[in-house]
């Protein structure tokens, strides 16, 4: 089986890609590291176990960084609502505690337990992945794949004209990763979350159960707020395209290209350059996604988000 680790700052569409990941029996969820951003790191971690509780999966949630490497935190409740679940949950204290130790030292010691075998989905801020680097510079050589949910190519910011929420709260981790070395590192970005919609139509469409409530309850805060940005009521689907493209390549055609992003910039920082005509000179570090098989990916999402719910 695919062993997959989760770093989340669970926020709305983080709980919808840990669904994803702990319900699709084709992988093996080895872990969940969680980060500030959405939420406060206590708030994602809280979040977390009571997401992976409507779930069969007991993967260890294992609590990283509390800040980004060098800035302040920046929450997003005004999007993900007061609690990060657009106000499901918020009564519900979790069944099981944290896993002891720091996300960091977790990633390095899953990666040497299977090397060679891991796929890391990083769905928040890359704090957590900048600092086990920093710890671990060989930690490239152990990994299979990272997949992270951030950056835009092509495309418009969501949180400043140029900048992605992700890139942006840590765009100094955000370089870290993208200059370690990794042996297949994929970027989904806005270019292609912001195809990734889900309605409401498709929640309805959902077999009763205790994870329907739970969509249907924090995606309609998400759903008021992306209708007065963008004029559609829906939810984009950002980080369960993340988990979906780890587990299914298929789903995106990317461009390996020189990726880098910007630190220092009063307008611009966390700003993903991806370098087309390579005018830069440097080695492509990147496979950055740039098209989507939208109702593939639908279809997949739907099916697989309730499997072995509770
Ligand atoms: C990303 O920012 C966060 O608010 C979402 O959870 C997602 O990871 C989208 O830009
Ligand atoms: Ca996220």
């Amino acid at each position: 089986k695919q062993k997959l680790l989760l770093d989340v700052d669970t926020g709305i569409d983080d709980a919808l890609g840990i669904l994803l990941a702990a319900n699709d029996s084709s992988t093996e969820l080895v872990g969940i590291t969680t980060v500030n951003g959405n939420v406060s790191l206590k708030q994602a971690t809280t979040n977390t176990l009571n997401v992976l509780a409507l779930t069969d999966v007991r993967a260890p949630v294992v609590q990283g960084a509390a800040s980004p490497l060098l800035r302040a935190p920046h929450f997003e409740k005004a999007v993900h609502g007061e609690n990060g679940l657009g106000g499901a949950l918020a009564d519900s204290e979790p069944a099981m505690l944290p896993t002891p130790g720091f996300a960091p030292d977790f990633i390095i010691s899953q990666a040497s337990r299977f090397p060679g075998e891991l796929t890391l989905v990083m769905t928040g801020p890359l704090t957590n992945l900048a600092l086990a680097l920093q710890k671990c510079p060989e930690l490239p050589r152990l990994i299979q794949n990272v997949v992270y949910m951030g950056g835009a190519a092509f495309t418009y910011g969501n949180i400043t004209p140029t900048a992605e929420y992700n890139m942006f709260v840590d765009p100094e981790a955000a370089r870290i990763v993208l200059q370690a070395g990794f042996e297949s590192l994929t970027q989904i970005g806005l270019d292609v979350t912001r195809k990734a919609l889900l309605y409401k139509e498709h929640i309805d469409s959902l077999g009763d159960s205790p994870v329907k409530a739970f969509i249907q309850e924090c995606t309609a805060h998400y759903m008021t707020r992306y209708e007065m940005r963008n004029g559609i009521a829906a939810c984009a689907l950002h980080d369960p395209l993340a988990v979906a493209y780890a587990i299914r390549p298929e789903l995106c055609e990317t461009s390996l290209l020189h990726t880098d992003v910007e630190t220092t910039s009063r307008l611009c920082d966390g700003q993903t350059i991806c370098d087309v005509q390579n005018r830069l000179g440097e080695e492509p570090n990147v496979h950055v996604a740039l098209t989507l098989e939208t109702d593939a990916f639908l279809s997949y999402f739907l099916t697989t988000i309730q499997h072995g719910s509770r």
